[in-house]
C-alpha cells in the first residue's frame, strides 16, 4: 500500500500516521521528522534545513526530493510506504511520480486532511512531542498522563521551535500558496480522498482505515 498524507500544518498527519502504522505495518516517512532529526544531530543537512524551518519556509525541492528518493529505495519500502508532508510542491509531486514509475510502483491514495485555520492554530500552540519516540500529544486536546513525560517511553515532551505564532502564520501561508494546489493534481489522478480532520482522532482514523481496507 503506497499512500500519502496531506493537509495543512497541525491537521493531524503525524497523529493519523501513528494510528495507521499500528494497523498496517508500512514505514512512515515524514520529511519534517527527518529534518528535525538532522537539526538535533547538527548535521550539514540539519544546519541547511533549520534556516528554512525556523521561518516556516519550505526546504528547497532539490534537497528534499533527494532525501525521499533515497528513503523509498530502502528495502522496508518494498511492500508499501506512507509519506507524511511530502510532496508539498508540484515539482516534488512530479519527482515522486518519476521515481515510483522507475520502481514499478504507483500511489494508491492521497488523503487530504482539512481543518479550519483557527483550530489548526490552537492545536499547534498546545502541541508537544516526545524527544525520544516522537509521539505527539496536545496539552489541551490529548494530554499525556504525567505532564511533560511521554506515556509510551518516559521521554521528555518538548515544543517544536516552529510552533511559535509568527512561524505558524508563515507555514499556513506557504501551505495555501504551494501545497494546496496539489489537491487538484491528485484529484485529476483519481486517488484523492478528502477527510474532515476536525473531528476526534479516532473518528478521523476510522474513515481513513475504511478507505485503506478497500484498496
Ligand atoms: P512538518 O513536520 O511536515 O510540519 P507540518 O506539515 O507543518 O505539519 P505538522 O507536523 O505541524 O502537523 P501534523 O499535520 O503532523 O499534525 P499533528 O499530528 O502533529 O514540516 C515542518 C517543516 O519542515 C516545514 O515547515 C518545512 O520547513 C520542512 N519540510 C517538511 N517537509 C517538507 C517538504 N516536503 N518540502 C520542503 N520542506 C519541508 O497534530 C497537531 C496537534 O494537534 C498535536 O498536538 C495533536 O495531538 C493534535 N491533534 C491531532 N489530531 C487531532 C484531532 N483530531 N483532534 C484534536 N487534536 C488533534
Ligand atoms: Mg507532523
Amino acid at each position: 500500500m503506497n499512500i500519502i498524507l496531506m493537509g495543512p500544518p497541525g491537521a493531524g498527519k503525524g497523529t493519523q500516521a501513528d494510528l495507521i502504522k499500528a494497523s498496517f505495518p508500512i514505514p512512515h516517512i515524514s520529511t519534517g521528522d527527518i529534518f528535525r532529526e538532522a537539526v538535533s544531530n547538527e548535521t550539514k543537512l540539519g544546519r541547511e534545513a533549520k534556516k528554512y524551518m525556523d521561518s516556516g519556509k519550505l526546504v528547497p525541492d532539490a534537497v528534499t526530493i533527494g532525501i525521499v528518493q533515497e528513503r523509498l529505495m530502502q528495502a522496508d519500502c518494498q511492500n508499501g510506504f506512507m509519506l507524511d508532508g511530502f510532496p508539498r510542491t508540484t515539482v516534488q509531486a512530479e519527482a515522486l511520480a518519476d521515481v515510483l514509475t522507475k520502481m514499478g510502483k504507483k500511489l494508491e491514495a492521497a488523503f487530504n486532511i482539512s481543518v479550519p485555520d483557527d483550530i489548526l492554530i490552537a492545536r499547534m500552540s498546545g502541541r508537544v512531542s516526545c524527544n525520544k519516540c516522537k509521539t505527539v500529544y496536545n496539552t489541551r486536546f490529548n494530554p499525556s498522563i504525567k505532564e511533560g513525560i511521554c506515556d509510551k517511553c518516559g521521554g521528555n515532551l518538548i515544543h517544536r521551535d516552529d510552533d511559535n505564532e509568527e512561524t505558524v502564520k508563515n507555514r499556513l501561508n506557504v501551505y495555501n500558496d504551494q501545497t494546496k494546489p496539489l489537491m487538484q493534481y491528485y484529484g485529476e489522478h483519481g486517488i484523492l480522498h478528502d477527510i474532515n480532520g476536525n473531528r476526534d482522532t479516532n473518528t478521523v482514523f476510522n474513515e481513513i482505515k475504511a478507505i485503506l481496507g478497500s484498496i
